[in-house]
């Protein structure tokens, strides 16, 4: 999940973090979490952002860029400050810029990492122009991913926010070393939610929500059970202001109602006996973590449960994901 920084990060931590015991990161702030140094920053500003009562545990990742030092990954992930490395191609989302260009320019780093087992998250779009937004998952599966793989078949690899059904079968056919996170906004909206009958700029994310038949694909991974499927809610705050404009930016800010929006899911697809599997499982298992101890317990309620749909922050408001439909899950108090 994205917690940003700065009046942002202070706003949006508490709503972001309350049903969650630990989560992964995402470094792409301004200026991006690069060194080790800036994940010790960064994971300093959290810690010190948290309610005091929170016991959440921020796992640290770095950004990737063609200046990333091998040997200074290595260490933060041999001390335990990093969880796994981020590779954004550059241009393909919300700041990432200082992404990758030209994958050989990262092979030292990417190469280290296979021998650690140091898992490389990927946004797996390519950024051609000729490239139609819609198709950029399952080319950057052609030509980026499959022969980056080939190359390292020991590189451990998570597939973030897989969006298509090419992501799901190439996942669920691609050995031990590869897995994929689904976020829970992909589960319950596809293109249409966001297009038909007006432009929903708060469904707008990237990679972008696909046809309905790829969500098909996305639901039936999900509530499967398989391990190399698990959440990652992409949880990613903005502004109001830069979503509703004419040019309005990725991200949906989901992290206060994806448990109850997942339990609605799952029990859509009569899967709830897979729900633990997938929201608190499979994750710890592919990045060999303990699971956690704490539960949380998901309640059923009567009526439709209240929809809190915007944050306040000292700089406006961030708009809460709407799953267009009334929830009946919720988050029982501890
Ligand atoms: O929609 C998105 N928003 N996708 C990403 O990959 C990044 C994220 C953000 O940082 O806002």
């Amino acid at each position: 999940m994205h917690l940003r920084d700065g009046a942002i990060l202070q706003s949006v931590l508490p709503a972001t973090t309350m049903h969650f015991g630990r989560a992964l990161i995402m470094p792409n702030l301004v200026p991006p979490v690069v060194k080790a140094t800036d994940a010790v920053a960064y994971r300093q500003r959290i810690i010190a952002a948290l309610p005091v009562e929170s016991a959440f545990a921020p796992l640290m990742t770095l950004y990737l860029t063609e200046a990333t030092d091998p040997g200074d990954v290595a260490a933060a992930a041999e001390s335990g400050l990093i969880t796994a490395v981020k590779l954004y191609p550059a241009g393909a989302t919300t700041n990432s810029d200082s992404g990758v260009k030209d994958l050989n320019k990262v092979s030292a780093v990417l190469e280290r990492m296979a021998e650690i087992g140091l898992p490389l998250c990927v946004h797996g779009e390519v950024t051609d122009a000729d490239i139609d937004i819609f198709d950029r998952e399952a080319i950057f599966i052609d030509r980026v991913l499959e022969p980056l793989r080939q190359r390292l078949p020991q590189l451990r690899v998570v597939m973030e926010h897989v969006t298509t059904k090419d992501g799901i079968d190439y996942v669920r056919t691609g050995g031990d070393n590869i897995a994929a996170t689904l976020t829970t906004h992909h589960l319950m909206i596809n293109r249409n939610h966001m297009l038909v009958g007006g432009i929903r700029p708060h469904y707008y994310c990237l990679p972008i929500v696909k046809r309905a038949s790829h969500q098909r694909a996305l639901r039936d991974a999900a509530v499967s059970g398989e391990k190399c499927f698990f959440l990652g809610t992409d949880s990613a705050p903005h502004l109001d202001g830069a979503k509703e404009s004419a040019c309005g930016c990725a991200g949906v800010f989901n992290a206060p109602n994806a448990l109850s929006c997942l339990a609605h899911v799952f029990e859509e697809e009569n899967a709830l006996h897979h729900l633990e599997a997938f929201a608190s499982l499979n994750g710890p298992a592919f990045y060999r973590l303990p699971a956690n101890t704490q539960t949380v317990t998901l309640e059923k309620v009567p009526g439709a449960i209240a929809f809190d749909g915007k944050l306040e922050t000292p700089d406006g408001s961030v708009t809460v994901f709407d799953p267009a439909v009334d929830l009946h899950w919720r988050v029982k108090e501890a």
